[in-house]
């Protein structure tokens, strides 16, 4: 299969690169910066991966999504996966959130998101291979996440829009696929904002575990894919329990979990 990946000059973009390509599969993979995928390409290449190529580019940029399908159709011909995993958001409470950061928060987590599929969508309906659109949400996907609420209403609108993408869907050789990762050892924390406490730390995946899960479950087409046992309770804490119940246990968990710092993203 070919793969097109956003965000993967890090974390779990990254990993979920290295992973498909490690499993045969050429990666286009896609991040602002260029410099770090070049390095993934290498370190592929020197692995006896297949290849992975590179394209730098802002994808919340005016004209991102086409000319990212433009350069998979360059590369591939064709485009089997998209996984639509770049993301971000300030730990902040929603007076604090700069106008740049949440508009390059709906922009990254929800637009983006959606064009990616509109475009990539009729690309793979025409080729007619068995394909996987992939879109990557969060636990907050499911439920509510303080100091994130920009975040958890961009997230949230990620699992419906992918599961009413999936419906339509369901009569072609398209599967439409959500990711819904929890706490993650990547640049995310740092750059939101967040310093996670010692028992919280102990409790995240790494972006290879994450990957490892997500990996056979993109191949097999699942619907709903969320990476170990907690995440899975946080998110049907988040389905079942009232907002006021489950808002309270997300703050619970975070006021344990992490602190609040400076975020580093740029403005
Ligand atoms: N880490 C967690 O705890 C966690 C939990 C739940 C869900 N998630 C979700 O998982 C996904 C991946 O997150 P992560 O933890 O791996 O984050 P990360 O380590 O911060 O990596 C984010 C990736 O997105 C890319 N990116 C950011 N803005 C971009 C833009 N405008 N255009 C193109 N690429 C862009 C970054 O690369 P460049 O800077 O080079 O562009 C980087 O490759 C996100 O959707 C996130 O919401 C993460």
């Amino acid at each position: 299969m070919n793969v097109v990946i956003t965000g993967a000059s890090a974390g779990i973009g990254r990993a979920l690169a290295a992973a498909f390509a490690r499993e045969g599969h050429p990666v286009l993979a896609a991040a602002r910066r260029g410099e770090r995928l070049r390095s993934l390409s290498k370190e592929m290449a020197e692995a006896g991966a297949a290849p992975v190529a590179c394209l730098a580019l802002d994808i919340a940029a005016q004209g991102a999504p086409e000319a990212l399908l433009a350069e998979a159709v360059r590369v591939f011909g064709k485009v089997h996966v998209l996984v639509n995993n770049a993301g971000m958001s300030p730990y902040q409470e929603f007076r604090e959130l700069s106008c740049t950061h949440l508009r390059q928060s709906i922009g990254l987590n929800v637009l983006a998101i959606t064009e990616l599929c509109h475009f990539f969508l009729p690309h793979m309906l025409a080729h007619g291979e068995p394909s996987r659109l992939v879109n990557v949400g969060s636990v907050g996907s499911y439920a509510p996440l303080p100091k994130f609420s920009v975040y958890t209403g961009g997230k949230h609108y990620v699992r419906v829009f992918t599961n009413l993408l999936r419906r339509e869907c369901r009569a072609t050789n398209v599967r439409v696929c959500g990711l819904y990762p929890g706490g993650t050892l990547t640049e995310f924390p740092k750059l939101a904002g967040q310093k996670p406490k010692k028992i919280a730390a102990a409790g995240m995946h790494t972006p290879e575990q994450v990957a490892a899960i997500a990996y056979p479950a993109i191949l097999a087409g699942k619907r709903v894919i969320i990476p170990g046992i907690a995440n899975q309770l946080a998110a049907l804490a988040g389905k079942v329990l009232p907002f006021p119940l489950a808002i309270r246990l997300m703050e619970f968990i975070y006021d344990m979990s992490v602190e609040q710092v400076e975020t580093t993203y740029p403005e």
